[in-house]
């Protein structure tokens, strides 16, 4: 029997330093050896958000040891790595620079092709680790960086239906909880909040809710909390506050995703109804069952990865890795980190004041 493909993924576009192994097995699905991460969090907590120069330094700071504990973990020796896949973009070029050096210079080493990953296909996949999934597919990705509505239609080939024209929805958890005095990143916590309040106490705003077909918008409401902050009061206050905000995000993301459907099945017709849900913000457990409430009213199948899964991770690096090697689509050691990296290039940029939607 032929060897089967070793891939070793590493992931370092944000504040996780992370390596993964995987193999396909004997069925033909990807098989996680190892999944190692170390989170940044305590380094960045005292700042409210992440720190580039700081989160580059931890990088380089661990990298090599976290793909040692990778390694060890997976049982693998190095000369049995096939290929070194590694994040190249989007994200913080600082970042992105260390966990893309690495790699190469793995690939130089151990003679074994280098992989250029974009960090949001790792997102787009990351069902696969546990699902299996055909394509074409409809991802709602949401994430501290992203929030976009994507058609996936095979490996590489991407159709952006909707995306933030300011804020990502995890960045809006994040700026909320700074507001309430909750330690970063606040969407856990923002989450916990949310279970003890009163979710009809603020009247929160849900900009462009009625125009921009899937596009979203969330920077209104930062706006709106920050002025309700400045007159509450009591821990209660609070609760109510977490939990209105809460019930915002599940009614934007409701009513954008039904407007998503439409578009997708405008495409692809009704028998491709397959809805995929990634990125730290699909951890979230009201948002899942407001949007597998949704989809079964409107036919869709809808996949999460596991929540160990949902946030920034190498597994669904080395598993796009993985892919590409079945296809032989190798990158030069000249491949450039990519901080904005588009998985739909032919998406226009929409973001920023002035921006027509
Ligand atoms: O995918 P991810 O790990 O990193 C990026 O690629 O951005 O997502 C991190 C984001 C953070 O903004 C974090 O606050 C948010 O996901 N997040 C949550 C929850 N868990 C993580 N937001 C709301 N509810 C959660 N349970
Ligand atoms: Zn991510």
């Amino acid at each position: 029997m032929s060897k089967k493909p070793v891939i070793l993924g590493i992931e370092s576009s944000c504040d996780e330093t992370a390596v993964a192994l995987i193999r396909e097995n004997k069925e033909g699905e990807p098989e996680i050896l190892s999944n190692v991460i170390s989170s940044q969090v305590d380094i960045h907590k005292e700042f409210g958000g992440v720190v580039p120069e700081l989160a580059a330094r931890a990088h380089i700071e661990k990298i090599d040891l976290i793909a040692k504990k990778a390694l060890d973990e997976s049982g693998i020796n190095l000369n049995e790595v096939d290929a070194v896949a590694a994040t190249a973009g989007p994200g913080l070029v600082v970042c992105l620079s260390v966990g893309l050096n690495f790699g190469k210079a793995l690939s130089i080493c151990l003679k074994k092709p280098f992989i250029a990953i974009n960090h949001l296909e790792g997102h787009a996949l990351s069902p696969k680790l546990n699902s299996k999934i055909n394509y074409p597919y409809l991802l709602l990705l949401i994430s501290g960086g992203h929030t976009q509505y994507l058609c996936v239609e095979e490996l590489g080939k991407y159709k952006r239906l909707g995306t933030t024209i300011d804020d990502a929805v995890g960045e809006a958890f994040d700026k909320t909880a700074k507001l309430l005095g909750i330690e970063f990143p606040g969407g856990p916590k923002i989450e916990e909040f949310s279970k003890k309040g009163d979710p009809t106490k603020f009247d929160l705003p849900k900009p462009i809710i009625n125009k921009g077909g899937c596009n979203l918008s969330f920077a209104g409401l930062k706006t709106a909390i920050l002025r309700i902050t400045k007159k509450i009061k009591t821990e209660q206050d609070k609760y109510d506050l977490a939990a209105s905000f809460q019930k915002t995000i599940e009614e934007i993301l409701y009513k954008k995703t039904k407007i998503a459907f439409a578009e997708f099945k405008k495409i692809y017709g009704n028998k491709n109804n397959l809805f995929v849900i990634a990125g730290g913000v699909a951890s979230n457990k009201k948002i899942r069952d407001r949007l597998n409430l949704l989809s079964k009213e409107e036919n869709f199948e809808t996949i999460f990865p596991p929540i160990d899964l949902c946030s920034d991770n190498a597994a669904m690096i080395a598993l796009v890795g993985l892919e590409k090697f079945k296809k032989n689509q190798f990158n030069n050691l000249d491949f450039p980190a990519k901080p904005r990296w588009q998985l739909d290039e032919n998406a226009i940029f929409l973001k920023g004041a002035g921006v027509k939607i």
